[in-house]
């Protein structure tokens, strides 16, 4: 089961528009990242939680079966919480042992040792944790050897540095549990005290602790740092054009139809199907999704969503995160003055 529901608050406006689970990095939605985790741990039977965005994960998503899986979609009516999710997916879940796995969070080394831990455990519950630096923004929880004693939600004094991570194996006991707790301070039915309550209950519940990569993009500078990670793992490719006059320096991807015309580009970074780069730098850690086209500008260090025309900017872009349909460019006309278009949480820095 994959969660892919949520309002995505923190990374408004572009949340306002699309689900936060389809932003992509290194040109890929975070959400096909958890697919192809579930794939590779041999799981063939998803279930998505979908809210608001469920037209936009369908279109994207589809039947599954562009990853050899069969995708069913639940609708969630309200993000009530984690446990309301598993308690809305009931009917599909069924009584058997599943995964759930939020969808805005990337795992570097996938899944598969942990399901086949679980598959090979007798225990109730076994869930992923990894040391944060700061526990308060998480779900942390307290540890005797492999055993979870006790999970507090955002804690305000965290009694460890372990956060729940985002992947969580259960078995159908976890229905039960979900139904038995009442809703947090923040009005949601929070699956840390649903597995809480198993271990009240005297329940095996088990930690497995990740050593890799971890990262809930559900903040810009996450997002950004999620962007830098994949993008120091790709392999230089060319799929498109790149002119006499540009420079392509370090591991680029440019991907089909792209055309890079009297440009410097920098990697690690990624130019997505027929994006068009005229006379522009681009420097380490970018995204240029498809069709977007960038002219006489310089951007680093940020991603840029499908259609966004960026011309004529005077200083380099940076740190940043463009919608899509976006235009930015800079305007001769007199008086001269700025002019916005801007959504709503909007946030835009001028030198
Ligand atoms: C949720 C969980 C939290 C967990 C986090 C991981 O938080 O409630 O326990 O640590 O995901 O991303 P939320 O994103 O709902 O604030």
């Amino acid at each position: 089961m994959i969660l892919s529901g949520g309002e995505g608050t923190r990374l408004r406006p572009i949340t306002h528009t699309s689900a936060k689970q389809l932003v992509p990095v290194a040109n890929k939605p975070i959400l096909f990242y958890g697919l192809e985790a579930l794939r590779e741990a041999g799981i063939r039977d998803i279930g998505i939680i979908v809210g608001d965005t469920e037209a936009e994960i369908r279109a994207a998503v589809g039947d599954g079966s562009d990853w050899g899986v069969e995708v069913t979609y639940i609708r969630q009516e309200a993000p009530l919480g984690l446990a309301h999710a598993v308690l809305t997916a009931e009917p599909f879940l069924a009584d058997s042992p599943f995964v759930m796995y939020l969808g805005d969070n990337l795992i570097k080394e996938g899944v598969a040792s942990f399901v086949d831990e679980f598959r090979r455990k007798d225990v109730e519950a076994l869930i992923l944790l990894a040391r944060v630096e700061e526990p308060q923004r998480f779900g942390v929880a307290e540890l005797d050897g492999n055993r979870i004693v006790r999970l507090v939600e955002k804690p305000k004094v965290p009694p460890s540095d372990l956060a729940l991570v985002g992947a969580y194996m259960f078995r159908p006991s976890i229905i039960e549990a979900s139904r038995a707790i009442k809703p947090s301070w923040r009005d949601e039915l929070e699956i840390t005290d649903a597995i809480q309550h198993l271990i009240d209950e005297g329940k095996q519940v088990e930690a497995h602790i990740i050593n890799g990569w971890w990262k809930d993009t559900g903040r810009l500078e996450d997002l950004l740092e999620a962007n830098r990670m994949i993008l120091e793992g790709v392999v230089s490719r060319c799929d498109g054009s790149v002119d006499e006059e540009s420079r392509v320096d370090g591991r680029v991807v440019i991907e089909e139809g792209a055309e890079v015309v009297r440009s410097v580009l920098r990697g690690p970074a990624i130019v997505g199907r027929g994006s068009k780069v005229v006379d522009s730098f681009i420097g380490p850690f970018t995204s240029i999704y498809y069709g977007v086209t960038l002219e006489r500008s310089e951007i680093e260090h940020s991603i840029v969503l499908e259609n966004s025309h960026i011309s004529d900017i005077p200083g380099r872009i940076e740190d940043s995160l463009i919608g899509k349909n976006v235009e930015i460019a800079r305007s001769m006309a007199r008086p001269s003055t700025f002019r916005f278009v801007l959504g709503d949480n909007s946030r835009v820095g001028l030198v």
